[in-house]
């Protein structure tokens, strides 16, 4: 090979690698053109939090979750229905339960002012996971940054979030969807020790469960007591859709009771109580019910696995102006 031909492989190299590293996430990726960018969004989070409502916090992990596996991480989740098309905020799966969407809003309107059309609500989304993961005694993690903003939301769509009534084999299909293992769901499903559900989420658990029993076996009997008292059936039979329950005893804390929980069948959703079925995640749920620690540094890198989903860099995409709307 003459050195010519040598050269001008090394240049399509490092122009390729340049292609690649481009279009990749970075960590950091707004130091030089938005430097505030992750405080002004830390800055509204906990804001939100501690003067407003540390469900907030919750709120905002559930809300990039629920963005990640729709279309991938692309603020689809934010954008608003409009006469012509319902958007995947206003399915069912979302619909009442999603919250932090006007912090979402008050971060971006702050962004637009400081560094106009540089920073994506796709972003936001991730840092303010981050962000609420470590105002409530979580471990966070450097969010690599990047992502650019889709320009469909589809309620349809929707169908790719697993539903509460899932079992264990339809979990891991969901999140083997979406690149995601077994292993990584059990650990991204720690984040129900946060937050709450609302009782219609499990209430054929309570009331309706087969045609030979009308409460679920495998609850616990004291936890079912106490979760009727909580969503209780009104004169025509109906639970009131915005009763809520917290989803364990410390709804504002990133810990790994949610694991004992699910050994002791005292958690809210079907999808929970599954794992308890299964060898692989019983054995998983047993390793982070015995260590807080390694579920906290685990959680941290399933979140970064799960804020790569189907992400759209370099010049895909757009950059939203306003969170709720497709730029014209
Ligand atoms: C099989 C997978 C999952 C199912 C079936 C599921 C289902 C649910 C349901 C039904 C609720 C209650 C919503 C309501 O009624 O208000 C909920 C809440 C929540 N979920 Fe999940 N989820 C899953 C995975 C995840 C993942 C991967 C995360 C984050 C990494 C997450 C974070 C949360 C949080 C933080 C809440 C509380 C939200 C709040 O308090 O506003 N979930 N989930």
């Amino acid at each position: 090979m003459n050195l010519s031909v040598l050269f001008v492989m090394v240049m399509l190299y490092t122009m390729c690698f340049q292609v690649l590293k481009t279009q990749q996430l970075q960590v950091g990726f707004y130091r030089t053109n938005c430097s505030n960018a992750e405080s002004i969004v830390r800055q509204e989070v906990e804001r939100a939090f501690f003067f407003d409502d540390k469900g907030i916090a919750a709120g905002l992990i559930r809300l990039h979750f629920h963005d990640c596996f729709v279309r991938g991480c692309d603020g689809s989740v934010l954008i608003d229905s409009t006469p012509n098309n319902v958007a995947e905020k206003d399915s069912p799966a979302n619909g009442i339960s999603l919250r932090g969407l006007d912090v979402i809003d008050r971060a971006k309107a702050r962004l637009e002012a400081a560094c106009r059309g540089v920073v994506s609500c796709a972003d936001i989304l991730a840092f303010a996971a981050r962000d609420s993961t470590e105002i409530t005694k979580g471990i966070g993690w450097p969010v690599p940054a990047g992502r650019r903003d889709g320009r469909v939301s589809l309620a349809a769509e929707t169908v790719a979030l697993p539903p509460p009534t899932f079992n264990v084999t339809q979990s891991t299909q969901a999140f083997a969807n979406k690149g995601l293992s077994q292993k990584d769901m059990v650990i991204l499903l720690g984040a129900h020790t946060v937050g709450r559900s609302h009782c219609t989420s499990f209430s054929k658990r309570l009331y309706n469960f087969s045609p030979t029993t009308s409460q679920d076996p495998s609850l616990d009997p004291f936890f079912a007591w106490f979760l009727k008292s909580q969503c209780p059936l009104d004169g025509q039979g109906n639970i009131d859709p915005n009763s809520v329950v917290q989803m364990n005893r410390s709804p504002n804390l990133q810990d790994n009771s949610y694991y004992a929980d699910i050994s002791a069948h005292r958690v809210v959703l079907t999808s929970d109580e599954t794992l308890n079925s299964n060898s692989q995640t019983l054995s998983l749920v047993n390793e982070y019910a015995s260590n807080n620690t390694k579920w906290l540094i685990d959680f941290a890198g399933a979140m970064v696995k799960m804020s790569k989903i189907g992400v759209l860099t370099g010049t895909a995409g757009e950059i939203r102006s306003n969170c709720r709307v497709i730029n014209p």
